[in-house]
């Protein structure tokens, strides 16, 4: 699709923000928009909420916030659905997680008594280290699917919205790679009736999704809407999708930092990373069979920032590590360690150490927010399929076939703003003098330096 698009069908009506999974992340997201929306607490790490875009040239002064510039749904709109194997409500759900401090719940309880969740598509085959008893019975992947199509539209009714967008919340599943069944439209559904072991309950949201018109975005890093089969249908149903894996802590961290070093030229000859944390999704990575598949979004990341088929001498030799440990004692409060070895003029070692006692579901759950509210953007600007100017948010992006995967934070946070300006009707910046003539930069010391 184009990066221009004229027309935006304006917001109208209730926005519903669908997350299968109601645990951590989308506890912590719900409670949170509620806690802003009463005054309680500010939306710090929401781009969509906090963030200025610059317009024209700096001398024009005209920086107004995202949400005032592009037709965003205002908070006061979204209405929530979940689905989770657990029958835990949105309040027991926070509680157990213990994200939040009970003095911030319990405000919002009232509020989140009201989210149940819905029954879950699921099978512990796909995620070994869970089990529960709110799960939806079908004979086929079909049925189970029709199922979900059935609560996305009963959940729009309950909640009197006009347009609904979904984020996948829910667990890690297994590591798997494309099948044939999900090559095309047709072998995908010919593979639910047929209840194919490659099609993962994942899989089968996106597809209720997307038959619903509902824009779909996948948080974690399993395969789910990344296969021919649902970019298709996307495409044919005008429904935008991204993915996959929120880029939050390490990943967050390593993409600040490789472009930076990157930049300065300078060899990196080892990253070891290792991260302890004891929530339920560490309890799930646990399994050898979730964790590969975060394994492989993690260790993704640095090959395009750093391109060592290009620096050869830089960071041809690189040595990678990822690890992740479950030690329970820590709760949401993640610790990611890293050792970078570098080297500089003449070849000369150095070592960097970071120690970052991060918060993931705080991190993840404006990730959560902006999704929503960019997703609901694209589709009312009638843009389909694969959302590349939203890898900002995700340590996988999910990009068309033969497209590069971009992982730099700074690129993609570019690419972001540039397709919002021009979501918004104004020019997307270069950083050229034409934008910003020298003799603007020295008689305006002032002006701001930021976008
Ligand atoms: N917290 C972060 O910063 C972060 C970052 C990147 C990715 N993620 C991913 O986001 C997801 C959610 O993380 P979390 O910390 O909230 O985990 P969590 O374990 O607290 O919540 C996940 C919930 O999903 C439910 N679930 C699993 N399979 C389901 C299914 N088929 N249908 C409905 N519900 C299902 C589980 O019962 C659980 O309550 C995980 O996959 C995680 O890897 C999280």
């Amino acid at each position: 699709m184009s990066d221009r698009t004229p027309e935006i069908t304006p917001h109208e009506g209730n926005l519903l923000v669908l997350t299968p999974g109601l645990g951590a992340v989308s506890t912590t997201f719900i409670a949170g928009v509620e806690a802003i929306r009463r005054g309680q607490a500010k939306p710090i790490g929401s781009l969509s909420q906090t963030q200025t875009i610059r317009l024209g040239r700096r001398s024009e002064h005209r920086s107004p916030l995202i949400k005032d510039f592009v037709d965003l749904a205002p908070l006061e709109d979204l209405e929530f659905g979940a689905w989770d194997v657990f029958e835990d409500d949105a309040y027991e759900a926070a509680a157990r997680a213990e994200v939040l401090d009970q003095e911030d719940l319990a405000p919002l309880e009232d509020f989140l008594h009201t989210i149940e969740p819905m029954s879950a598509a699921f099978s512990k085959e796909y995620v070994k280290r869970l089990d529960g008893p709110n799960v939806k019975q079908g004979a086929t992947k079909k049925d189970l699917a029709e199922a979900l199509r059935e609560d996305i539209r009963r959940r729009k009714k309950e909640t009197d919205a006009d347009r609904a967008v979904m984020i996948w919340c829910g667990s890690t599943e297994i590591y798997m790679k494309p099948s044939e069944c999900h090559l095309s439209i047709e072998k995908f559904e010919e593979g639910m009736e047929n209840n194919d072991p490659s099609i993962a309950p994942s899989q089968l949201y996106a597809y209720a999704a997307i038959k619903e018109g509902v824009a779909y975005a996948n948080g974690a890093p399993n395969l789910s809407a990344d296969i021919p089969a649902l970019e298709q249908l996307a495409e044919q149903n005008d429904v935008p999708i991204a993915g996959k894996d929120f880029k939050t802590g390490q990943t967050m961290m390593k993409t600040i930092l490789a472009p930076g070093l990157k930049a300065r030229m300078l060899g990196i000859e080892g990253w070891f990373s290792t991260n302890i944390l004891g929530n339920r999704d560490g309890e799930v990575l646990d399994d050898e069979s979730s964790f590969r598949a975060k394994e492989v979004t993690k260790s993704g990341v640095l090959g395009t920032i750093l391109q060592p088929e290009k620096y050869t001498d830089l960071y041809d030799d690189l040595d990678h590590k990822v690890s992740i440990n479950y030690y329970p004692p820590r709760g949401d409060a993640k610790e990611g360690w890293d050792n970078i070895d570098i080297f500089g003029w003449l070849g000369y070692p150095m070592q960097i150490k970071l120690d970052f006692l991060c918060r993931d579901s705080i991190l993840a759950a404006p990730i959560v927010l902006d999704l929503a509210l960019f997703l609901d953007l694209a589709q009312r600007s009638g843009r389909d399929g694969i959302q590349e100017w939203l890898s900002f948010y995700f340590k996988s992006p999910h990009v068309i076939e033969g497209h590069v995967r971009e992982h730099d934070l700074f690129i993609q946070h570019f690419r972001l703003k540039n397709t919002l300006r021009v979501l918004g009707g104004a020019e997307p910046l270069t950083h050229l003098s034409e934008n910003y003539p020298m003799s603007e930069n020295v008689s305006e010391p002032t002006a701001s330096p930021n976008e």
